[in-house]
């Protein structure tokens, strides 16, 4: 394997992938994002400052990963990673803001409103949402370009991710049903993993995935996506915060319902550890398509294990 060719079966092993493919995204954003000195000067910053400061880049890995299932190309898979890893960062900018999170430390640095103030925080993730947009626009073949953008509009939205934070918001103080806190988390942080993995799939070949296929990646996408904020929750208070990067002990201190004030623990470690059994029994499905190569689920698995791994 070659160290940008990501069309090939997995040879490599996962941790040296991991690493090549975040190095690739990292040089992505960099080389995406306006040059640093660019007008106006603490805009360009501040998105280069929320952007390129490090991050697991989950997202971005997810979608690598699914596009290996429909042999999708390089390049276009470069700008659905940048454009969800985009996303994210103005999520979590305006996530770490007074007026939501109050959250001063992100990345292991300070959040971008206490670096570069409240109205420049708000306008960076403005900014970043609209490059995301601009970078699927340019997928060459039109009919994938407005299939990527419609999965990642749907997501970061009304019906996603904007929503699932109006839900959070809502919920802080009050002890919500499972129902409840399950809707609130697929929409805020499952709905753009779930784009993650659709957008990888769908840069390449989806039209030729069986439904059986379509659904498989979809429900592991859905599982992996809700055990990410169950073990997120699990890290806010078994970790410090110089391990976290993040404040430590946040949720419980703003008095958030979380999966662990609801299940507790060890049930939210249990429930996590469900979910990613959940994630491979619906990869199975996907690579029993017949258009599908053996071993091209194998990434979206691991990642799937590391993500579960996080909690121990
Ligand atoms: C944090 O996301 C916010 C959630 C949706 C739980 P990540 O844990 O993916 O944050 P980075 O990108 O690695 O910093
Ligand atoms: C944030 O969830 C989810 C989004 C930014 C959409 P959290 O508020 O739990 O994320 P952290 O813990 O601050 O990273
Ligand atoms: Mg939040
Ligand atoms: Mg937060
Ligand atoms: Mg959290």
């Amino acid at each position: 394997m070659t160290e940008n060719n990501n069309t090939e079966m997995p040879v490599m092993n996962f941790g040296d992938w991991q690493r090549d493919r975040v190095t690739h995204i990292d040089w992505v954003a960099g080389e995406f994002l306006p040059k640093p000195g660019r007008e106006p000067k603490r805009l360009t910053g501040a998105m280069r400052y929320a952007t390129t400061s490090g991050g697991k880049r989950i997202r971005a890995l997810l979608c690598y990963a699914a596009g290996l299932v429909t042999e999708a190309d390089e390049k276009t898979l470069d700008r659905s990673a940048i454009a969800l890893e985009l996303v994210h960062a103005y999520s979590l900018v305006h996530d770490d803001m007074p007026c939501m999170d109050n959250d001063t430390l992100r990345r292991g640095k300070p959040t971008v409103h206490v670096q570069y103030g409240e109205a420049l925080a708000m306008l960076t993730g403005d900014a970043l949402q609209t490059e995301a947009f601009y970078s699927l626009s340019m997928v060459e073949n039109p009919v994938v370009a407005a299939r990527l953008l419609a999965t990642l509009a749907r997501a970061s939205g009304v019906r996603g991710m904007c929503g699932g934070q109006a839900l959070d918001l809502a919920m802080v103080g009050k002890q919500p049903t499972e129902a409840e806190l399950l809707r609130m988390q697929s929409m805020k942080t499952g709905a753009l993993i779930m784009a993650a993995v659709l957008m990888g799939a769908q840069s390449g070949a989806w039209e030729r995935l069986g439904l059986g296929a379509q659904a498989g990646l979809t429900a592991s996408a859905d599982a992996i996506g809700l055990a990410f904020q169950i073990v997120d929750d699990i890290l806010d208070c078994t970790q410090d915060t110089a391990t976290l990067g993040k404040t430590a002990g946040k949720d419980e201190k703003d008095d958030k319902p979380t999966w662990v004030s609801l299940l507790g623990l060890d049930g939210a470690k249990t429930r996590a550890r469900e979910l990613h059994d959940r994630a491979l029994t619906a990869l199975a499905m996907v690579e029993a398509d017949e258009n599908v190569k053996k071993g091209a689920t194998d990434r979206l698995a691991q990642i799937a294990d590391l993500i579960i791994a996080r909690s121990y």
